[in-house]
């Protein structure tokens, strides 16, 4: 296992649309293990996508079961080719990325959605999510296909915001 390195805005290649997976072998789980080790290396991360750390194949990760308030959720998942196949309702809620760590910034996302993937052994999967976890996978997908939070706000002067403090490795800095 090894923690990889998160690419940050501006690195263009956060804009690169990734690749189908084709291939449920050994080594794409032992890279869903690294991802994972860097998505709990950090700041306390709901979701990780594997373009994130320059791999740029369609597999994300998001665990919604460990914050604060209780919502619901399915726990930790790891969504391989994951396909959003039906949207409900919108909503507007703060959102931040490790590969944004001096923003947050207040997007619009679905409701509600339902969700096809498959598991690291090429299993099908299927979900209905609502609220933050669904507003947590559409986040991730998004990476896959190039996009971050930043490009879905509304207004980057009056919805996005500076974090005041960034917190990692113990080291905080001023923003
Ligand atoms: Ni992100």
């Amino acid at each position: 296992m090894a923690v990889l390195e998160i690419l940050k805005l501006p690195d263009p290649r956060l804009k690169q649309v990734s690749e189908p997976v084709t291939e449920f072998d050994d080594a794409l789980r032992a890279f869903i293990d690294d991802l994972e080790e860097t998505r709990q290396n950090g700041p306390a991360a709901v979701g990780i996508a594997a373009p994130q750390v320059g791999v740029f194949k369609r597999v994300v990760i998001i665990d919604c079961s460990q914050t604060r308030k209780p919502v619901p959720n399915h726990g930790h998942l790891i969504l391989v080719n994951p396909e959003i196949t039906h949207w409900e309702g919108f909503e507007a809620g703060r959102e931040g990325c490790l590969s944004v760590p001096d923003y947050t910034g207040n997007v619009i996302r679905a409701t509600r959605i339902h969700l096809e993937a498959f598991d690291p052994w090429g299993n099908p999967l299927a979900f209905d999510m609502e609220g933050y976890e669904a507003r947590a996978a559409q986040h991730e997908i998004d990476h896959l296909d190039g996009i971050l939070f930043v490009d879905r706000v509304v207004s980057r002067r009056t919805d996005l915001f500076r974090r005041k403090v960034y917190q990692k490795g113990g080291k905080s800095k001023k923003g």
